[in-house]
């Protein structure tokens, strides 16, 4: 079954340019992009994005570095995407995370720690309709059969 999860490059992976490289990686792993955007997440928006965490010591830094800069959101479709990316993103503490993950390969602090994945099918598609209108989401493989075969 096709699944869908919420990829973030956060505000630290924006800066130091990381947006094509984390594209490519999830181009080349063959999943199919089928929404993003650049943004500057608001407080109100990261407030219920990270709802979970709202009592955490760390939660008004998050929050402020989430918003500290511009965010690239995306949604991406293949089987098994949600668990795949996250092995894909690595551990949340880059120290942890292994060498040719996107943490293990980008950063080393866990209060800067490059990108975002959804942690569950369900989160996933919590987090999309946060981050999402459905009409900026693009099912773009069924669109070219539908007109040209249909
Ligand atoms: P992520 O797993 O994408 O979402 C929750 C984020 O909270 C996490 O990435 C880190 O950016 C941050 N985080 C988690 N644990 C800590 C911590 N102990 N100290 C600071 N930030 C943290």
């Amino acid at each position: 079954t096709q699944e869908r999860t919420l990829i973030a490059v956060k505000p630290d992976g924006v800066q130091k340019r990381l947006v094509g490289e984390i594209i490519k990686r999830f181009e080349q792993r063959g999943f199919k992009l089928v929404g993003m955007k650049l943004l500057q997440a608001s407080e109100e928006l990261l407030a219920k994005h990270y709802h979970d965490l709202k009592t955490k010591s760390f939660y008004s830094s998050l929050i402020d570095y989430m918003s500290s800069g511009p965010v690239v959101a995306m949604v991406w479709e293949g089987s098994n995407v949600v668990k795949t990316s996250r092995a894909m993103v690595g551990e949340t503490n880059p120290l942890d995370a292994r060498p040719g993950t996107i943490r293990g390969d980008f950063s080393v602090d866990i209060c800067r720690n490059v990108i975002h994945a959804s942690d569950s099918v369900d989160g996933a598609q919590r987090e999309i309709g946060l981050w999402f209108q459905s009409n900026e989401l693009v099912d773009w493989e069924s669109c070219l059969h539908s007109n040209t075969y249909q």
